[in-house]
């Protein structure tokens, strides 16, 4: 499963590029707000940190002024995706888009009908929100089942890309089900390190060898 990372926080990005963690980036307008810098200056700069997939969202809600949207961050770098929303207007961007080759993220996914037709429409990823569906009282992780049936039953080549992740239990489940790729703030990408057994291995590791008064090299 490809890991993204959910922000337009370049120390953020570069630190799990560093870490070997980092397969793309995706960014949506909160997180352009969160960052405080220019769309463009910041999504140019994401795409120096990594060469994987860096969706930038268009804004407008018609298909025309969603084409004129796309052409100026495409321009950006040739590893943007549009990120497009699932509406009609959206997901006929996304078949112009991707008939030319551009990648596209049909977000704001909330049914496994909607993941259908954004497969239909030629998607390179579909991003079902599974943190705002918990928020709502609805297991968030179902639609992830649910899609990955549908897809592989006709071999859709659109990829899942799990968003609204919350936590660990998300991104584990996640790998479970068969999801492509995840994405996630950093922060909680970070938290997947902890494991209190580890840390108590590695202090009585490090209490033994201290005791034996050896060095390495
Ligand atoms: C990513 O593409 C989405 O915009 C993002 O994961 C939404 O997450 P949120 O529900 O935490 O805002």
């Amino acid at each position: 499963m490809k890991f993204f990372a959910d922000t337009a926080d370049i120390d953020a990005i570069r630190e799990l590029a560093d870490t070997g963690l980092l397969d793309g980036v995706t960014t949506n307008p909160s997180l352009i707000k969160k960052a405080g810098r220019d769309i463009i200056e910041v999504t140019k700069e994401i795409c120096t940190i990594t060469t994987g997939p860096v969706s930038a969202e268009v804004v407008a809600t018609e298909h025309d002024e969603m084409m004129r949207e796309a052409e100026v961050l495409r321009k950006i770098a040739d590893n943007i995706a549009i990120k497009v929303p699932l509406t009609k207007d959206g997901l006929k961007t996304c078949k112009k888009l991707t008939g030319d080759g551009t990648m596209v993220n049909v977000t704001l996914c909330f049914s496994a009908n909607q993941a259908l037709l954004a497969a239909k429409a030629g998607a390179t990823f579909i991003s079902p929100f599974v943190g705002r569906h918990d928020d709502v009282g609805y297991p968030g992780m179902e639609l992830i089942t649910d899609i990955r049936i549908i897809y592989d039953n006709y071999e859709f080549e659109t990829q899942i890309l799990v968003a609204s992740v919350r936590n660990p239990i998300h991104i584990h489940d996640s790998a479970k089900l068969g999801a492509d790729v995840m994405t996630a703030p950093p922060e909680v990408i970070w938290k997947l390190f902890n494991h209190p057994l580890t840390d108590k291995g590695l202090e009585a590791f490090l209490k033994d060898w201290e005791s034996t008064g050896q060095k390495i090299g």
